[in-house]
Parts: C-alpha cells; structure tokens; sequence
C-alpha cells in the first residue's frame, strides 16, 4: 500500500501565519505539524509515501523532510499546480499509486491514541482485500466536516460534506483507505458547489458500490483540529501536556521509525545525536540508550 500526504492550500484560515510558510510546515509544539500524519502512515507500516504540495512550498517540505532514507522510508513529492480539491490527490499520484491500493491522509490533521497502530493495520487489511475503509469521530459541531451516518451495524447509510443540518455527530476525520478504484473514481468526480472535486464525493461511490466500511475511532484515539490558530494552539497543548505527563511523545518519527524496526539503534543513536540540544533529541537519545523496543 502506498502513502499520501496532501499537503497543499492557500491556508487561509490560519492567515497571516500562512501568508509566507506552508499552513502543514507550522509547529504544533514541538515539532512541524506534517510530522504527524507522517507518523500515521509509518504506524500503518506504510513506508512509499508522496508528499503533495504547491509548487512554492514543496522545497521546503524536501529541505525538512529529505528522501525518507534517514528513517527508513522512501519519500517523494510532487505539485498541485492549484486547490482542486482532496480528490485530485489521486490524479497527482496516479503515476506514484500504480496499481497498488493507498491511504490519503491531509497533512493537517493530527491523530493520537493507544489502538491507532492496530487500527490502521485492520484497516489496511480490509483495504487489500478490495474497497475502502474511512473513519468516524464524535464532534460536538459536525457542521464543518464530512458527516456519516450509520446504522448499529457500522454500515454507513449516507456521508454528507458540511451539512447545515447533520445526520450525526460523526465527523469523517482526514484519513482515507483505498483500494487501486479509486483512481478511476475520482477522475469521473465534477466539482462541487465550491468548485472542488470532493472525498466525500468518492466516499459516496464507494458507498454505492456497497464497498465502504466506516470504523469508529472511539475515547481512545483523540482527533485534534488544526482549523484555526484556537485549535493550532489547543493542539501544541495536547502534545506538551501528553508528553510532559506520560513521557513519550507524540509523532516521533524517529522512535517510530525504530520501533517499527525501519532503523536500527545505532541509526536512532546518531539521529538523537543531531538534535541532541533540544528536548526532542534528548528524548531519542534516551531510547536509544534504553535500546529496549
Ligand atoms: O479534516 C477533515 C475534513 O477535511 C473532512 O471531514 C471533510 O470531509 C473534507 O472535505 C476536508 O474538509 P476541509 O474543509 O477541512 O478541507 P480543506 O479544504 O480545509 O482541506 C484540508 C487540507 O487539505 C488543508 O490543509 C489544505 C489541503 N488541501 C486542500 C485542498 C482542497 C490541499 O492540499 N489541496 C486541495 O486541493
């Protein structure tokens, strides 16, 4: 399975502080907010991965993040010459996809929990057997997302992008699973009323061909909005206290690297050694040492 991260937009939400810098390149504490569902996919173990970006923001992304080697993974890149919406992900990667399946996660969205390794794993499964697997969070105001609605079974009766009166409180978080379908699906998609060709939209064909599972990300997995410099700063913290109280960090791709075994401890050592004076490169040094998976 491949991996993407959309990673584009104007930002303009979170305007002036995305006027010169890429909204996902922003820092969510301690680290720049794309490392997050960049850890999403290493937990999914997925490690082809494309980084989808405009064409001004993309060296930066190449400047921060590199070709993956470092820990394990291949990264590449590639432009989105302007918003077109979620969907066009998979016209950009077509090429990058191939025929493999893959999984869309939007370069601002942040997911934390216990089960989220073995989450992504089931779900990738499911995907390989043909498909796609989307996910449902409780919100307090779904009116902003994509909402889902489903029966006690999990099965899905409806997906709704931004309703003004949703179905449920289940808001369809930035993470999607497909199978190799999903290229030809979203080639047929016509713009929306907003002028972009919408997920929710290849949600729905997926819905109609009787291929789309939905799985509840429950009280263990925390789902954090990035929309505005509120939830940016909600987010930053989230992570500060969860790191500070539990002592293990969110989104360390180093460790995960590790821990998935893509890097060896030596590999993590000198990692850890090249940002030894900030609190992130002591906290991978201290694995390192500990050298315990
Ligand atoms: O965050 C989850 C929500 O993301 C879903 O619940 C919705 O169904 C889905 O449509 C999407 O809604 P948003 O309105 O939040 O999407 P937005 O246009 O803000 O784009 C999400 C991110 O993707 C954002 O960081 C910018 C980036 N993006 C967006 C578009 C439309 C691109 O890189 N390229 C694009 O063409």
């Amino acid at each position: 399975m491949k991996g993407i991260i959309l990673a584009g937009g104007t930002g303009s939400r979170l305007f002036p502080n995305t006027i010169a810098v890429s909204k996902q390149l922003l820092p969510v504490y301690d680290k720049p907010l794309v490392y997050y569902p960049l850890s999403v996919l290493m937990l999914a173990e997925i490690r082809e991965i494309l980084i989808i970006s405009t064409e001004a923001d993309l060296p930066h992304y190449q400047k921060l993040l590199g070709d993956g080697s470092q820990w394990g993974i291949s990264l590449r890149y590639a432009v989105q010459t302007a918003p077109r919406g979620l969907a066009d992900a998979f016209l950009v990667g077509e090429k990058f996809i191939g025929s493999d399946s893959v999984c869309l996660v939007l370069g601002d969205n942040v997911f934390y929990g216990q089960n989220l390794s073995l989450l992504l794993q089931n779900a990738k499964k499911s995907v390989e057997n043909g498909g796609a697997v989307i996910f449902g969070c409780m919100v307090k105001d779904p009116r902003e997302f994509g909402v889902v609605e489903f029966d006690e079974q999990n099965k899905v009766l409806s997906i709704e992008e931004k309703p003004v009166c949703p179905k449920s409180s289940y808001a369809v978080p930035g993470l999607y699973i497909y199978d190799n379908q999903v290229i030809g699906i979203a080639r047929k998609v016509t713009p929306s009323a907003r002028g972009e060709i919408e997920i929710t939209a290849v949600n729905n064909e997926y819905l109609d061909r009787g291929q789309l599972t939905v799985t509840l990300m429950g009280r263990g997995i925390s789902w954090l909005d990035t929309g505005s410099p509120k939830g940016m700063h909600k987010a930053s913290g989230f992570v500060k206290t969860v790191q500070e109280m539990q002592g293990f960090y969110i989104a360390c791709i180093e460790e995960i690297a590790w821990r998935k075994g893509f890097i060896s401890t030596e590999q993590l050592h000198q990692l850890g050694e090249q940002l030894a004076m900030t609190d992130y490169g002591k906290y991978i040094l201290s694995i390192a040492e500990e050298g315990i998976k």
